[in-house]
This record gives C-alpha cells, structure tokens and sequence, in this order.
C-alpha cells in the first residue's frame, strides 16, 4: 500500500468541493438547520474482491447497531480509488464524502475509523475532520477511534485475536499475526499487543510489513522457541495484497517463504480482522462516543 498520502491533493478537492456547493455553507447564515445525524465510515480501501467481505461485514454491523442512521463509504487511498474506478466501482475520499454529506444536509456526523491503530492515515483523517469543524460545515463532526486505541481495546484485541485461532492449533504450535506497520509513533502498539497477547499465550507473535517487529525478529523469536509450526494471519482489516502476497505469497521473501527456509512448516489464513465479529464490535463500540455527543 502507498502510504504516503498526498495532502495537497486531498486539500484542494476538499476546497472545490466547499465552492462547489456554496448554498449548502451558505444556509448556515439562516436558522439553524434541522438535526440530521450520519455516519462515514472510513477505511484505507482495497481493490481486491476478498476484501469485500470484510467491508460487508463492517457496513452490516453498523447499521445493525444504528438503524436509523444512514451509512456513507470513504477511502483514503487515491491509487485504489482510481483503480476501482476503472472497474466501475466509485468511492469517495473522506473530504468528498463529507462535502457531500453536508450537501445533503447532515447536521451531525460521526466520523469512524477503521483502521487498525491511530497511525498516519488516522492522524490525516483527523486533520480532515478537523478542517470541516473549523469551517462550520457541521453543528457537530466527531471522529470515532481506531481498532487500538485504549487499553480496554487492547484487552478485547486479546480476546478476538484468541477467538480467531483456528481450534486445531496446538500450544506449542505459533500464531503470528502480520500488522501493517508505519513510520508513526504509534507502531509500537504492535509490540504493546504482541505484550499483551503473550500474557494469555506466550506463543502468539506480532510482526509487521513496514515498521517494528520485523519478521526477522519474529524468526528469530520462533527458533529460540523451537517452534515447529505457525498459524500466520493478517492483523489488518482486510486480507488483500499484503496478506496474499508479503504474507502468503510464493516469492522469496514473503514471511511464509522466511519462515519455511528457518524449517517451520506454515499455515497461512487469509481472513482480515474485519471478517471476525469480535474485532467489528470493537469498531462498532467506537461510534458511541461520537453519537452520545449528538444528543
Ligand atoms: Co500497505
């Protein structure tokens, strides 16, 4: 994935889209617009099929919870937006999304993420969210946290990584989970969790693509173990790319090729977070926040 997100970009659609729609900032001079509340749901995006399940499954749970409040999609990523859209499949950018959201006179929104730590990309939506608050587009926008965010997240983490082991896995057998990793301060919630996950069983591992532990690290870990087998699952929301190809893949250094080469035998499962209704429900709780504001 391309991390590196393109601020002028986003920023100058984000002003079109304001002039674009100058009546609907407009009415803000009149009387106070009738209460509308939404919400925007915001991922990286994947332009992989597989990845649909996970969104379906996240899309189904909000408006499970929340029946009476209409759902919007938003992906940050420009490169998988424009590659869905060459397959006729058009999503917004959160800047878009919201423009339009107030276009179509919503007074409240929440905003919720669903990445899986507060990393860059959350601290750009934050960033957009804030633009939009300061401009008055709304009585009230509130970005709702990531997967990890408090401690209590980090707890149910625990709990829905477990959950999610396949149930013929041995103990001395090895989970390792794949993070995505970044450059931001807030990698080390990858090792905080791996912390926590070893706390309840001390042979499931966190490693991730782009950041700290590497799978490296994670190797070496294995083998001072002894560790003959692992479970290698993706801990991001959806198994696309990363999952199928760095995690999975048949090239030399993907980790299943690492660790095969270091005589561990490995089970990859390609299933994002967002599949399992433990990790949703975390997502899910992170919209009452915002919501309780609006009332
Ligand atoms: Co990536």
């Amino acid at each position: 994935m391309q991390m590196k997100k393109n601020y002028l970009f986003s920023f100058t659609v984000f002003l079109i889209a304001i002039c674009l729609c100058p009546a609907a900032w407009a009415a803000d001079h009149g009387a106070k617009a009738p209460k509308k509340v939404g919400i925007l749901l915001v991922a990286f995006g994947s332009s992989q099929p597989s990845a649909r399940v996970s969104f379906e499954n996240i899309d189904k749970k909000v408006k499970t919870a929340y029946p009476e409040i209409p759902v919007r999609w938003a992906y940050t990523s420009h490169i998988i937006r424009k590659k869905l859209a060459k397959q006729g499949i058009f999503l917004d950018s959160p800047e878009v999304a919201l423009a339009k959201m107030r276009d179509e006179g919503f007074s409240h929104v929440a905003v919720q993420s669903l990445h899986t730590i507060g990393g860059a990309e959350y601290h750009d939506l934050r960033r957009t969210v804030g633009a939009f608050k300061m401009l008055g587009g709304f009585q009230r926008i509130i970005l709702g946290y990531p997967l990890l965010a408090t401690q209590e997240d980090m707890q149910r983490a625990v709990q829905a990584v477990i959950e999610s082991i396949p149930k013929d896995r041995q103990p001395a057998e090895a989970v390792v989970l794949m993070g995505h990793g970044t450059h931001h301060p807030a990698n080390a919630f990858y090792a905080a969790l791996m912390f926590q996950l070893q706390l309840n069983d001390p042979n499931i591992f966190v490693g991730t693509v782009e950041g700290y532990p590497q799978v490296d690290l994670i190797k070496e870990l294995l083998l001072k173990r002894k560790i003959k087998k692992a479970y290698l699952m993706p801990l991001m929301s959806v198994a696309g790319d990363h999952a199928k190809n760095d995690m999975a893949g048949p090239e030399e250094d993907s980790w299943q090729s690492i660790l095969t080469k270091a005589g561990i035998t490995c089970v990859p499962i390609l299933k994002g977070t967002a599949e399992y209704d433990s990790f949703v429900a975390i997502w899910v709780s992170h919209l009452q926040g915002p919501l309780s504001h609006f009332n």
